[in-house]
C-alpha cells in the first residue's frame, strides 16, 4: 500500500472475504474491517524518537539480573504521590448508576477462573449468569422498524442499535433511581457477515454500513435481582438517541473554524456530520460521555489526485487514498473533492445523554490522532485531567489538563462551566526514561512534555491549531517515547495510579521497530490452537500493562514514575511477568485493550486478540497487597469476538461487556457463519451482556 497520493482506482466495495491467514493477533478479517490493515502498511511514525521497547529493554534486562528476587513488595516500594484518592472519588467521580458505592460486589466476588476455551458463548464462572441486554438491529428510537437482515436500509440503521458495539457505560438517569442510560459506541462494520448474498446492491451495502457507525443512548430499567437490567421499550422513553453519519457535531475548542476544517458543505469549519470508528471512552464527572474516533483514516478514498499540500499530514495518519469505497455514495469521503474532510475526524467527541436534543461536540483541545478513548479525573486542585492513547504501533501517550476547575455544585451555572472544561487547557505528550540498573528495579521515570495550551503553542514553527490538528507531527518534534499501541488509559481512583494497556506489536524487532535482542518482547510465545504447543513468534504479541504513578505534584504535575506491571502471555512463557506474583497461579492473558476498576481498586482488563489459541476474555487483577498481579479470567466471549468495555456498575452488582465482532473468523460469511451468538438469528449479532451473580 502506498502512502503517496497516487491511487486513482476505485476501491472495491467490501463484500469480498479476506482470504489471507491471520496476521498480528487477529484474523485477517478483523484487520481488514476494523483498522484497514494498518499492520500491513508502513508505520506512520517515521520520526527518530525512542521506542518504548528500547526503554523497556533496559528495564527488563535489569529484571533479569534480579530474576526471582524481585517481589511484589519491591514494586510496592514505588513512592505514592500525594494524590488524594478522596478528592478524586468525591466530586470527580464518573456519574454513578446506583446511589451508594458498596464495598462489596465485583471487587470481592469469589470465583473460580474461567479456563481458556473456544466456545460460541459467553462463559462465566459458576455462580454467575450473563444476559443479553441489547444487540445489533434492536430498536433504539421511537419509530425503529423491526430488524430484518434481508431488508436493511440506511434509514432503518439510523434508528436501530448499530454494529460492533465497543465502549459501553451506564449513566445515572436524570429523573429516576430505578433506571439508567446506556451509552454505546458502534466502532466499525463487517459487510460479509452483515448481508445475505444478493439482498442488497453494492451502494446499499455502503450506505447501510456507514449508517451502522456512531453511538446509541438507550434507557434501561433495573430488574428485581441485584445487577439485573433490561431495555425500556423504545417508544416509551424520551432519552433514546442514535448518533449516526448524519448527526451534526459541533467542533469546539481552539482549532474550530480553522481553514483545514472547512469543506464545501461546511464553510464554517464548525459543523461535522457524523462520528466514525468510535472505540473506547469514558464518563466525565459532569455526566457526559467521551468517545474516541480511532481508525478514521480508512474511510477516505481518492478518485483522482490528492492535494500535495497535505501529503505529509495524510501519511502521518495513514490516510493513503485507498479506503472502503464510501466516496461512491457520499462525495465528502473523496479526498480529491474534499481534502479537508479527514481533518474533521480523529477527535474526542463529547455527548450529553441526559439531553437528547443537545448538540454533541468534537473537542479539538484534546488533539487529533487515532484516539482510543479518554477518561477524566478531577485532580485535588479541581482541574480535569484526561489521559489518552494513540493506538498505532510506535505512537504516543497524551495527557490533557484543563485550564479551569471543576464545579461540583448541582446548579445550571456549574454545569455550563463544566461543559466548557475540555475546551481550554494544556495538551502534553509522554516521554518515558529507564533510570538505569543501579537501583535494581525495572521501572523508570516519565515527563509530560507540553505541546500547546488554548492560546500558545510550545512547538516551534507550529501554531495552536497546527498542533491540535496535526498532533502526531507536533509530538514528533519534542521527542516523546514511541509505544507499542497505547489503548485505554485510565486512573485507578483507589490508588491514584494510571494504567495503560499497550496491546501488542507484531513488528517489534524488525528494522522499523528496533529493539535489543535481550528484550523478551521481541519474541513471544504463542499458540496456534488451544491444545497446541507454545511456539516462538517474532515481535511483542501479547502486550503489556503499564502502571504510572504521578509525581509530587500529582496528575497536573510534570512527571511520573512507571513500571511494567504485566508482561502478558502464557505464564509458562519466559518473557511473561505478573508483577512478581507466582506464575502458576495466574490465568493466561493476551492483548490487553481496555481497563476498568472496581470499588476496591482491582484492575479489570478486557482483551482484543488472543494468540494463545483461546477466545478473548475479561480478567480481574489486584494491584496492591499480596495478590498484586494475580490475573484471573472472569469470562470469555464467543468465537471470533473481542471483549469490549468493561463497565462495572456503581453498585458493584454487575459487569457490562460489549461483545464485538462475534464470528469474525477468516472465511466466515453470512451464509457460513463461524458464530451464531447470541443465537437469536442464524447469523452473529454484536451485543451487550450484563454479568451478575446468579
Ligand atoms: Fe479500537 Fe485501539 O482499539
Ligand atoms: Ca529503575
Ligand atoms: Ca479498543
Amino acid at each position: 500500500m502506498t502512502t503517496t497520493p497516487t491511487c486513482h482506482d476505485p476501491a472495491p466495495v467490501m463484500l469480498g472475504v479476506p482470504t489471507r491467514g491471520p496476521h498480528g493477533s487477529r484474523s485477517a478479517m478483523t484487520c481488514e474491517f476494523r483498522c484497514g490493515n494498518a499492520c500491513d502498511k508502513p508505520v506512520p511514525n517515521r520520526s527518530a524518537n525512542e521506542e518504548f521497547a528500547q526503554v523497556a529493554t533496559r528495564a527488563l534486562a535489569r529484571r533479569r539480573v534480579l530474576q526471582g528476587g524481585l517481589t511484589a513488595g519491591a514494586l510496592g516500594a514505588l513512592a505514592l504521590s500525594p494524590f488524594s484518592p478522596a478528592a478524586a472519588t468525591g466530586p470527580g467521580r464518573p456519574a454513578p448508576t446506583g446511589r451508594g458505592r458498596g464495598r462489596r460486589g465485583a471487587g470481592t466476588w469469589d470465583f473460580t477462573p474461567v479456563e481458556p476455551n473456544k466456545k460460541d458463548r459467553v462463559t462465566v464462572p459458576d455462580g454467575f449468569t450473563s444476559e443479553l441486554l441489547i444487540a445489533w438491529g434492536d430498536p433504539v428510537t421511537r419509530h425503529a422498524p423491526r430488524f430484518d437482515v434481508r431488508r436493511q436500509s440506511a434509514a432503518s440503521a439510523r434508528t436501530q442499535f448499530g454494529y460492533n458495539n465497543d465502549f459501553v457505560a451506564l449513566l445515572d438517569h436524570p429523573a429516576r433511581r430505578d433506571r439508567a442510560l446506556l451509552v454505546a459506541n458502534h466502532e466499525y462494520t463487517n459487510e460479509p457477515l452483515m448481508f445475505p448474498a444478493g439482498t442488497h446492491t453494492p451502494e446499499q451495502v455502503l450506505e447501510v454500513a456507514i449508517a451502522n457507525h456512531g453511538m446509541s443512548v438507550v434507557e434501561v430499567q433495573k430488574g428485581r435481582q441485584p445487577g439485573q437490567w433490561s431495555v425500556v421499550k423504545a417508544g416509551a422513553t424520551r432519552y433514546n438517541r442514535r448518533l449516526h453519519d448524519q448527526t451534526i457535531f459541533e467542533l469546539t475548542g481552539p482549532a474550530a473554524g480553522d481553514p483545514r476544517l472547512r469543506t464545501s458543505q461546511d464553510p464554517s469549519g464548525r459543523r461535522v456530520r457524523g462520528t466514525f470508528n468510535n472505540c473506547a471512552g469514558g464518563v466525565t464527572p459532569w455526566g457526559t460521555v467521551l468517545s474516541g474516533e480511532e481508525n478514521f483514516n480508512q474511510y477516505f478514498d481518492a478518485s483522482g489526485d490528492m492535494d500535495p499540500e497535505y501529503a505529509a499530514s495524510y501519511a502521518r495518519y495513514g490516510i493513503s487514498g485507498v479506503g472502503r469505497g464510501w466516496n461512491r455514495v457520499d462525495p465528502r469521503f473523496d479526498l480529491t473533492r474534499e481534502p479537508h474532510e479527514p481533518y474533521r475526524f480523529g477527535w474526542i467527541v463529547e455527548i450529553d445523554p441526559s439531553d437528547p436534543r443537545s448538540t454533541p461536540r468534537k473537542q479539538t483541545m484534546l488533539g487529533r490522532f487515532k484516539h482510543e478513548g479518554a477518561d477524566v479525573t478531577i485532580a485535588p486542585s479541581g482541574h480535569a485531567v484526561a489521559y489518552m492513547g494513540d493506538d498505532e504501533r510506535g505512537d504516543y501517550l497524551y495527557r490533557f489538563v484543563s485550564r479551569d476547575t471543576y464545579d461540583p455544585r448541582p446548579t445550571a451555572r456549574a454545569r455550563r462551566r463544566n461543559l466548557g472544561l475540555l475546551s481550554a487547557g494544556t495538551l502534553s505528550v509522554a516521554r518515558l526514561t529507564g533510570d538505569g540498573s543501579a537501583d535494581g528495579r525495572y521501572d523508570g521515570t516519565g515527563t509530560w512534555i507540553p505541546l500547546t495550551d488554548e492560546r500558545r503553542s510550545f512547538v516551534r514553527g507550529m501554531s495552536v491549531a497546527d498542533v491540535l490538528i496535526d498532533t502526531r507531527l507536533a509530538a514528533d518534534r519534542v521527542s516523546p517515547t514511541k509505544m507499542d499501541r497505547p489503548e485505554d488509559v485510565e486512573v485507578n481512583r483507589v490508588n491514584g495510579r494510571v494504567y495503560a494497556a499497550l496491546t501488542n506489536n507484531s513488528n517489534r524487532g524488525t528494522s522499523a521497530m528496533p529493539a535489543d535482542e535481550a528484550n523478551p518482547v521481541t519474541t513471544s510465545m504463542v499458540r496456534d490452537r488451544l491444545d497446541g504447543p507454545l511456539r516462538s513468534a517474532s515481535g511483542n504479541r501479547n502486550g503489556y500493562v503499564l502502571e504510572m504513578t504521578p509525581g509530587r505534584r500529582g496528575h497536573t504535575g510534570p512527571d511520573f514514575v512507571w513500571n511494567l506491571m504485566l508482561v502478558c502471555g502464557d505464564p509458562h512463557a519466559p518473557e511473561t511477568w505478573f508483577a512478581g506474583f507466582p506464575k502458576q497461579l495466574v490465568s493466561p492473558i493476551s492483548c490487553p485493550d481496555n481497563v476498568a476498576f472496581d470499588s476496591v481498586g482491582n484492575l479489570w482488563i478486557s482483551t482484543d486478540g488472543n494468540v494463545l489459541g483461546s477466545n478473548d476474555g475479561l480478567f480481574r487483577v489486584p494491584v496492591a497487597g499480596p495478590e498484586r498481579g494475580k490475573v484471573e479470567q472472569f469470562l470469555t466471549v464467543p468465537l471470533g469476538a473481542e471483549t469490549c468495555s468493561p463497565f462495572i456498575t456503581a453498585d458493584q452488582q454487575a459487569v457490562l461487556v460489549a461483545v464485538q465482532h462475534p464470528g469474525e473468523v477468516d472465511g466466515a460469511t453470512y451464509e457460513t457463519p463461524a458464530s451464531t451468538w447470541p443465537h437469536t438469528h442464524p447469523h452473529p449479532r454484536p451485543g451487550v451482556v450484563v454479568v451478575r451473580r446468579s
